[in-house]
């Protein structure tokens, strides 16, 4: 019962033409817009934050897969909620209390995800995996699209799906950074369910079928 879903991160996107390519996304194979939150200080970018956030909502008829790479996401819960999120994921390592703000983002009326940096092993997600929604690997150091994938992802993930399956959650695996159809099937096989694609999808000649690519 393995998912191959794909989300598009819009960190990639044309920021001057954004309604082009979310109605590029509503139309493809894609299962969920990937919007990618930095704040300066977590990692060492600035994306766009809550309005970008919101404009987007009005438009794309998938949910909205938030990935908060921020210090003190638990400040910002009901924010991103109100703009129009689905999945909140935040940082293993932005969170001291990460049990409440796992809580709390599914109080909010959201699906709850922890994500980790490539350096954070699995194993710490040992005493919430039952509560969690999803993980999402990164497979780059987070900041920046169009980085290389990082080989040691296809055992993260497999050390991962143990994990699950020991704990019977119902977590999803989800992997963002440098996903590309040179990776994608070795991914699926590994156990992910869900692969984030940001630069390989927007600098392809043809998006929406490069979006139906990575789902085979
Ligand atoms: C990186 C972001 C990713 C990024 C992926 O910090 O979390 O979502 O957009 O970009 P690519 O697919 O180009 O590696
Ligand atoms: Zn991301």
């Amino acid at each position: 019962m393995m998912n191959k879903m794909v989300a598009p991160s819009l960190l990639s996107a044309d920021f001057a033409n954004l309604s082009k390519d979310i109605e590029m996304i509503n139309e493809s194979d894609a299962d969920w817009f990937h919007l990618d939150i930095m704040d300066g200080v977590f990692v060492p970018n600035i994306s766009f934050g809550i309005p970008v956030v919101e404009a987007v909502n009005k438009l794309a008829k998938k949910p909205l897969d938030v990935h908060l790479m921020i210090i003190q996401p638990e400040k910002y819960i009901n924010t991103f909620k109100a703009a129009g999120a689905d999945l909140l994921n935040v940082h293993y390592e932005a969170c001291t209390h990460l049990h409440r703000t796992i809580e709390e983002i599914q109080n909010a009326g959201m699906k709850a995800g922890v994500t980790l940096n490539p350096h954070t092993p699995v194993n710490l997600l040992e005493d919430i995996i039952d509560l969690l929604d999803l993980v999402l690997i990164m497979s780059v150091n987070p900041g920046f699209g169009g980085q290389s994938f990082i080989e040691n992802t296809y055992s993260k993930i497999e050390k991962l799906r143990n994990l699950i399956e020991k704990k019977n959650s119902k977590a999803l695996i989800e992997v963002d950074g440098g996903v590309s159809t040179a990776n994608s099937a070795q991914l699926y096989q590994a156990g992910a369910d869900v692969l984030v694609s940001g630069s390989f999808i927007f600098k392809s000649d043809n998006p929406k079928n490069t979006i139906a690519q990575l789902k085979k």
